[in-house]
């Protein structure tokens, strides 16, 4: 083995795990156009003022765990480590708002973290996310969530539970705040040291610490829930009313906050309970940012979205994804036939058919092996007499019977044989 490795927390996907991860995306894909998602692809890389702004200087993704350096031009450069920050920018860069009142973006890709990895937690790694810019909701916020159970549920990811919580805007985001810094300033002394210095920078941090000193002291914390103005609790049953009508089964969690500053209201998270999920059983989040787009130099723009963490689906799905097997594998019973054969394999590719050989050199027997191992239903034979005849045989491997077909047939006969499977 080389000494040379991948960066710790970064994985390779081999070949043999790749169907898992394209049934992901597939569904994925589906799915959101089926809602009416647009693609959009956003640089990896983007000025670290972004996230600093957009994520909250107070975070622990901002704190710790950005990959930032300065380019040759000197300018200071971040790894993305999530893609919300990334989509408001294009979103105001483009000038998308004055064309169309509402947008709709699904985004898939690699983000950095420097997290400290472990089961279902690495520092790339991939999400899967939406953003929906001018609806204020709560429709299209029950919507969402009842558009990933049901991607969830099609992936065959079961068992989860589905966590809400409204965060309230302006003044109850104030009157709570007053009352969370109220409660928390007396027990400071049994607070982590990062939840004391944040106490006075980020107080709402303090309550999605991870710390277990914070935890015990954040269990008997004031609820959000109960300092809601009229108009975020009008929101909040509304969202409520509408899974229910959905038959989107959920709970409320008047603890829930997420580690990202700009969510307001609505807030949910989706975790698994299933397959070989460990600790990181965090499926997917997301939550309101009508404040976000202001925020970053836009006009007043609502938004709404959610990321899932591609990995951690594929350790809660279910079903095999067995890596495909070409539909035939061509054999050549002597060397001088490996040009044919090299002919062959790109008239049947041409003609959609996925074909593969092995022209090493080696004997008929090893051929046949490697036809057998690849998982192909059929061989199609070459050799001396089939060159001079122009024709090639055709065998069903499953049940063993053999033709031999005109070469212009060959594509059609190995259709038919993959047919009848
Ligand atoms: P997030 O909660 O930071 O939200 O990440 C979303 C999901 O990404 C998590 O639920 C988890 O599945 C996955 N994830 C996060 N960190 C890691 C990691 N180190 N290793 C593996 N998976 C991870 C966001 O990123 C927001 N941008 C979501 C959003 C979109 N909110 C509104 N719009």
């Amino acid at each position: 083995m080389s000494s040379l490795r991948a960066v710790k927390g970064m994985n390779d996907v081999l070949p043999e795990d790749i169907g898992r991860w394209r049934r992901v995306e597939r569904a994925f894909w589906d799915t959101v156009a089926r809602y009416g998602y647009g693609e959009v692809r956003t640089p990896i890389v983007e000025p670290t003022e972004l996230f600093v702004r957009g994520i909250g200087e107070v975070t622990d993704i901002v704190e710790k765990e950005m990959y930032t350096f300065v380019d040759k031009g000197e300018h200071s450069l971040t790894m993305r480590p999530e893609g919300t920050a990334s989509a408001v920018r294009a979103y105001l860069q483009h000038s998308v708002g004055a064309r169309s009142p509402v947008t709709k973006w699904a985004y898939l890709g690699p983000m950095f973290r420097r997290e400290r990895p472990a089961r279902g937690r690495y520092r790339q790694f991939w999400q899967a996310g939406v953003e929906v810019f001018g609806d204020p909701g709560p429709f299209v916020d029950a919507e969402m969530i009842d558009m990933i159970v049901g991607l969830l549920a099609e992936l065959g990811v079961e068992d989860l539970e589905v966590l809400v919580n409204c965060l309230g805007t302006g003044d109850t985001r104030a009157r709570y705040l007053e009352a969370l810094v109220a409660y928390l300033t007396p027990r400071a002394s049994e607070l982590s040291a990062d939840s004391q210095r944040r106490l006075t920078t980020n107080p709402l941090r303090v309550l999605d610490s991870k710390a277990p000193q914070d935890q015990a002291v954040v269990a008997e914390a004031p609820e959000i829930l109960a300092y809601l103005a009229d108009e975020d609790r009008g929101h909040f049953d509304l969202l409520q009313e509408t899974l229910t009508a959905l038959g989107t089964p959920f709970r409320v969690e008047a603890r829930l906050v997420r580690g990202l500053d700009y969510y307001d209201r609505t807030l949910f998270e989706i975790r698994g309970r299933g397959g070989e999920l460990g600790a990181q059983n965090t499926l997917c989040g997301g939550g309101r940012y009508d404040g976000l787009v202001e925020q970053l130099g836009g006009s007043a723009t609502p938004g709404i979205g959610f990321a899932m963490g591609l990995e951690r689906i594929m350790l809660a799905m279910s079903g095999d994804d067995a890596p495909p097997a070409p539909d035939a594998f061509v054999v050549v019973t002597s060397p001088e036939q490996r040009t044919d054969a090299a002919t062959l394999l790109k008239a049947l590719r041409g003609a959609g058919i996925a074909a593969d050989a092995d022209l090493r050199g080696g004997s008929t027997k090893s051929q046949f092996r490697r036809a057998d191992k690849s998982g192909a239903a059929v061989a199609i034979v070459i050799g001396p007499d089939e060159a001079k005849a122009g024709t090639a045989q055709v065998k069903d491997l499953r049940r063993g019977e053999q033709r031999e077909v005109a070469r212009a047939e060959v594509a059609a006969e190995v259709r038919r044989i993959g047919e009848a499977e």
